[in-house]
């Protein structure tokens, strides 16, 4: 099985980088134990490696021996689309569920195109940039076939109430499998301008772009006829975001499907990154004043708020203090854009709210990090470290890296749990991720335990985080804590690739001892929106409605067989 696998990925897929054979595989959790050295850092490289390999194992559909690197994945949902006489087969599985959603994909599209503009160099090193090339075309050639007409874009496939109910494999996934768009009289603002900086964003990066030249993008990317063909995309849905015949508005208004599980706060945000990028890949002054526009109108400076797939303002200062940097032209004023991202690190890193710091240190948002802690953080630590060395003082900029550094050393390990928060990188990793592709259970009423132990390592995912004590319980069942998405791995990718290029020293958990967590799990259950034995009631939120549907079902399963035996037993009498 092996050596066919081998021996089928020497075969190139037509139009992206020759992969490398042998391929990159993760190795054993047992190797994140050994301390290592070299420039770059065989522990970071690897640890970039799996943290791709994450997106191979969610890929949905036509998993040819040419592209599958996961041997336990099988092809599946290849008849996406057809409800709407489309192929919307490809693409990736959100999270530990089987819907693919377009809003958060682009965001996390976005983030990692331009991460790879600032740390391209990093993946070269760790000889990952083929398999970056492979990812992102994966997620942006489905992106295009959701963008099915130049006011038509595809935001979520798969029903939601079909598949909450589903707990198994990808070769019996519920169907139908509904397909839900925007269009020109049914618009969204949000996602056709998070679609359109997804595309821009990755447009640049396959231009070879790059903000500052000591740390460009990987030249071998360079493509411009696939650079055209995403910017052309970016620049439809931008049209489209803002001269829709039915107005500007959320895009939950237009299909309400999709508000359950990603349903987007406001759209002002999306607008302004989506003419940035845009501005940034084809050099353009007109869409650069649009941003600043936006950004004006929906009085997006002064804000605190985090930065994640609903939220983009934080990315916002700093993708307008680096264009302000390497593209004077367009008209920024880099002192004044240094000040505006400044104000927002120092609270940060001064511990001048909204957020706090946990007692092992990590930063939390009340609301936003309830559902997965790691994130926020994650992202800070990744805006934290890309704008430090464009840092007014020195003062700050040592204040942003050692920041950063400490929210990154906290998901890799340095916490009271002694728990790495990525799975399959090192003996105290999490191993029972909520993943149902991962779990080989198909017990809907039991997902902790049948089967007892995780069927497939997902190697590479990071999952949502301890809860607000730094408690960690590695429970199936309990998405908060163990839930993966596509999402939660995107700032991780970005601080990898740039440790790789910049880092020689180990990260934070090849100093951990092999079963510390075992001595530390905390006893008990959870107190969070899954599990709330022991505290009051359950805020639902993002993602939560798979857990909370094994549950309600698993309730109602005992209650119907309850009243089922009574009434057998009362009745007859
Ligand atoms: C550039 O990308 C296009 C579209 O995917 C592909 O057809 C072509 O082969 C690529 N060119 C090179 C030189 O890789
Ligand atoms: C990893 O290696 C350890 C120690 O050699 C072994 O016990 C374990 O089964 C291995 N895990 C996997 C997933 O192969
Ligand atoms: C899947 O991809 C392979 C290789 O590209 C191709 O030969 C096969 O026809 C595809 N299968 C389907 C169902 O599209
Ligand atoms: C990358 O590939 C080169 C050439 O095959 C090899 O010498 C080097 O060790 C590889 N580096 C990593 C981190 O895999
Ligand atoms: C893929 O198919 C194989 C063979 O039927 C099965 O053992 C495996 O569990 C499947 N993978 C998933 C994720 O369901
Ligand atoms: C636009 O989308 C709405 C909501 O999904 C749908 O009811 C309507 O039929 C669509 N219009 C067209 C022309 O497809
Ligand atoms: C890519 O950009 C870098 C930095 O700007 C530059 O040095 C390099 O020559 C470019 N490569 C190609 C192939 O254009
Ligand atoms: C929106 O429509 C107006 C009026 O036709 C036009 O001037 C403007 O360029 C359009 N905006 C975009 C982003 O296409
Ligand atoms: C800007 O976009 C236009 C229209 O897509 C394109 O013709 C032009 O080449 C682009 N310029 C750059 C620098 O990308
Ligand atoms: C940039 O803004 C600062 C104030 O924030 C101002 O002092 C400076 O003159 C401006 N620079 C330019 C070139 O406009
Ligand atoms: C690399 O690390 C050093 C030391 O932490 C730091 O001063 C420098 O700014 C970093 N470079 C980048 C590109 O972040
Ligand atoms: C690029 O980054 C380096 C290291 O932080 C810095 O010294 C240099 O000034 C930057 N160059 C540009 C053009 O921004």
């Amino acid at each position: 099985m092996r050596n066919l696998l081998l021996f089928q990925l020497i075969l190139p897929v037509l139009g992206q980088l020759a992969l490398p054979d042998p391929p990159f595989l993760p190795p054993n959790a047992s190797s994140g134990a050994q301390t290592t050295s070299g420039d770059p850092n065989p522990q970071w490289t690897t640890l970039l490696g799996n943290l791709i390999y994450f997106y191979d194992e969610q890929r949905s559909g036509n998993l040819s021996s040419t592209n599958n690197r996961v041997p336990w994945r099988n092809s599946s949902a290849l008849d996406d689309g057809k409800d709407v006489g489309l192929d919307l087969s490809g693409g990736y599985y959100d999270a530990g569920d089987y819907i693919k959603a377009t809003f958060p994909l682009s965001f996390t599209l976005m983030s990692i195109c331009w991460g790879a503009t600032d740390y391209g160099k990093g993946y070269d090193m760790a000889n990952q940039t083929a398999y970056l090339d492979s990812m992102l075309r994966w997620g942006l050639d489905w992106l295009m076939k959701a963008h099915s007409s130049p006011t038509t874009l595809y935001v979520l496939v798969g029903d939601a109430n079909v598949d909450d109910a589903y707990w198994g494999g990808d070769q019996n996934i519920p169907t139908p499998r509904l397909s839900y768009a925007i269009n020109d009289t049914s618009p969204g603002t949000d996602a056709a301008a998070g679609a359109s900086a997804a595309f821009a964003a990755c447009a640049a990066l396959y231009s070879n772009r790059s903000f500052n030249g000591s740390y460009s993008s990987p030249a071998s990317l360079l493509n411009d006829t696939y650079a055209q063909t995403l910017l052309t995309h970016g620049q439809q849905l931008y049209t489209f975001a803002v001269n829709a015949t039915g107005g500007q508005k959320t895009y939950q208004t237009s299909v309400p499907e999709v508000a359950a599980a990603y349903g987007s706060s406001s759209f002002g945000d999306e607008l302004t990154i989506a003419a940035l990028f845009l501005a940034w890949a084809n050099a353009s002054a007109q869409y650069y004043q649009e941003a600043q526009h936006y950004f004006q109108q929906y009085q997006l400076s002064g804000q605190n708020s985090v930065f994640n797939w609903d939220s983009k303002t934080p990315g916002i200062y700093v993708l307008f203090a680096q264009i302000a940097q390497s593209s004077a032209g367009l008209g920024g004023n880099l002192t004044s854009w240094q000040a505006e991202c400044e104000r927002y690190f120092d609270a940060i890193v001064n511990n001048d709210g909204p957020a706090f710091l946990t007692s092992d240190g990590l930063l939390y948002y009340n609301g936003d990090s309830d559902d997965a802690t790691l994130n926020p953080a994650l992202n800070a630590a990744m805006l934290l470290t890309r704008y430090a060395p464009m840092a007014s003082t020195s003062d700050k900029k040592a204040s942003y890296v050692k920041f950063a550094q400490s929210q990154l050393d906290y998901v890799l390990g340095d916490n009271s749990m002694s728990v790495p928060y990525i799975v399959g990188s090192n003996p105290n990793s999490p191993s029972n991720p909520h993943s149902a592709m991962a779990s080989g259970g198909d017990d809907i009423g039991n997902i902790d335990t049948s089967p007892p132990q995780e069927a497939y390592v997902l190697y590479g995912a990071v999952v949502g985080g301890p809860d607000k004590y730094d408690r960690f319980y590695d429970i199936r069942s309990d998405w908060p804590e163990t839930e993966v998405a596509l999402d939660y791995n995107g700032p991780m990718i970005t601080l990898a690739a740039m440790h790789v290029l910049n880092d020689t020293s180990d990260p934070f958990f090849t100093s951990l001892q092999a079963g510390a967590y075992a001595k530390v799990r905390p006893a008990g259950e959870p107190c969070d929106a899954a599990i709330t034995a022991g505290c009051g009631g359950p805020t639902l939120s993002k993602g939560g409605l798979i857990a909370m549907a094994v549950i309600l079902s698993v309730v109602g399963a005992v209650i119907l067989g309850l009243l089922i035996w009574y009434l057998w037993t009362h009745i007859r009498k």
